[in-house]
């Protein structure tokens, strides 16, 4: 062989190995460009739904970013806390977590409308909601990373996984990590996602205990600075009347998403037990005091954590569909 031969022969080899790789190597793994073709202004009218929500509404960039995290703990990325309850699916609007809680839907379906209107029956709920979570948090002053897509819709929900898979804000820091791990996340993403709080709000039944009764003798959760409590008994009587009243989850700034919710815990002022429990392990109190000081660091590890998040037990191929509606399978 001459050694022409030899260079011909080797470039092709190489090329045909890149296209077997670029092609096959995606395959059942979700890709940034997956929409550039198919929906090339995907992102646009995403951006463009987030933006008017948010500006009809402020808390609605933590109501949508709230809902991303319920779809992803739930069955996985694919769309299933979207689902209405039907003749055959009990669906995870019911579920305790997310009844008279979870909000954002019709933000969801406006957008769907919008984008089945521009490339129809291609892009998937679980999709839209991925991307809409990353505005919602860039409209809202936090970072910007780029989405994974190809994700599709699950054909059922479930009601019992919502309930069970979901962390309560009562749980202990090990039975939340534990619920993080189930997903294949670590005590890292719990830390960074828990982050989100910095948006957003709470109903006081959500934190109630601390104020009043913390100890099953009359005494208030020991680790919740003081100034904060008498604020928020203020705020939550204790009486069933005041269950539904709304406290920030970050009172240092309720709609911007920065790094005060680390600075409120390094303070003892963290709205939830589950937040403030944070402090109470060494290494998670560790990455608590390192996002309090650098917020650029926690910007760029929420991206990536995001990132984990979306892709917790995605559907790609030929598996699901493409809801054509949020609401119901086609
Ligand atoms: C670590 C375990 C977590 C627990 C125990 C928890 C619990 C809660 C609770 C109880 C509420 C208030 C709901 C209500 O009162 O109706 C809430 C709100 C919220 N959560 Fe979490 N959460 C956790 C993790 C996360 C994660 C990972 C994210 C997103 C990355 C997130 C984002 C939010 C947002 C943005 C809100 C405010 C929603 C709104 O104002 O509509 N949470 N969370
Ligand atoms: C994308 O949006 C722009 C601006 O609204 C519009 O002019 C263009 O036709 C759209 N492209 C496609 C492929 O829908
Ligand atoms: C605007 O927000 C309010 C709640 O503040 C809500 O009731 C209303 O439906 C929203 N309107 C639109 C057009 O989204
Ligand atoms: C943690 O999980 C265990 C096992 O599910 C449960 O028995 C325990 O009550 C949980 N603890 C808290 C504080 O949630
Ligand atoms: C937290 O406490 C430190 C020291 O007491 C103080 O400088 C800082 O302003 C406090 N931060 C918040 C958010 O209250
Ligand atoms: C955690 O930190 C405290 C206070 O700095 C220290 O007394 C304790 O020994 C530490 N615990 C572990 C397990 O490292």
């Amino acid at each position: 062989m001459s050694p022409s031969r030899i260079v011909a022969y080797r470039p092709s080899t190489f090329a045909w190995f890149c296209i077997f790789f670029l092609c096959c190597s995606v395959h059942g793994q979700l890709d940034y460009k997956f929409y550039d073709d198919a929906c090339p202004n995907l992102t646009r009218i995403v951006r463009y739904g987030v933006w008017s929500a948010i500006y009809n509404e402020t808390r609605m960039a933590a109501s949508i970013l709230r809902l991303h995290f319920h779809d992803c703990f739930v069955n996985g990325c694919e769309g299933s806390v979207l689902l209405d309850d039907s003749s055959t699916i009990k669906g995870e609007k019911n579920a305790v977590p997310n009844k008279n809680s979870a909000r954002g839907f019709e933000v969801i379906d406006a957008i769907k409308a919008n984008v089945e209107k521009a490339c129809p029956s291609t892009v998937s709920c679980a999709d839209i909601l991925a991307l809409a979570a990353r505005e919602a948090v860039y409209l809202a002053g936090g970072p910007y990373w780029p989405v994974l897509l190809g994700r599709r819709d699950g054909l059922t929900a479930s009601e019992d996984a919502a309930n069970t898979q979901l962390p309560s804000p009562f749980e202990s820091l090990a039975n939340i990590t534990a619920k993080f791990t189930d997903k294949g996340l670590d005590m890292k993403d719990v830390v960074v996602l828990s982050g989100g709080h910095t948006i957003g709000f709470a109903q006081c039944f959500t934190f109630k205990p601390r104020l009043f009764n913390f100890d099953g003798a009359g005494n208030p959760d020991p680790t919740l600075d003081a100034t904060l409590l008498t604020s928020l008994r203020g705020l939550c009587p204790n009486e069933a009347s005041s269950d539904s009243n709304l406290a920030p989850l970050d009172a240092a700034s309720v709609s911007k998403f920065d790094n005060s919710y680390y600075k409120n815990l390094v303070n003892n002022s963290g709205l939830l037990g589950s937040d403030q429990v944070l402090m109470s392990d060494n290494t998670t109190a560790a990455m608590v005091s390192y996002y309090s000081k650098f917020p650029f660091l926690f910007s760029k590890d929420f991206g990536v954590s995001m990132v984990k998040m979306g892709n917790i037990g995605v559907l790609t191929g030929q598996d699901g569909q493409i809801r054509k509606n949020c609401r119901v399978v086609n």
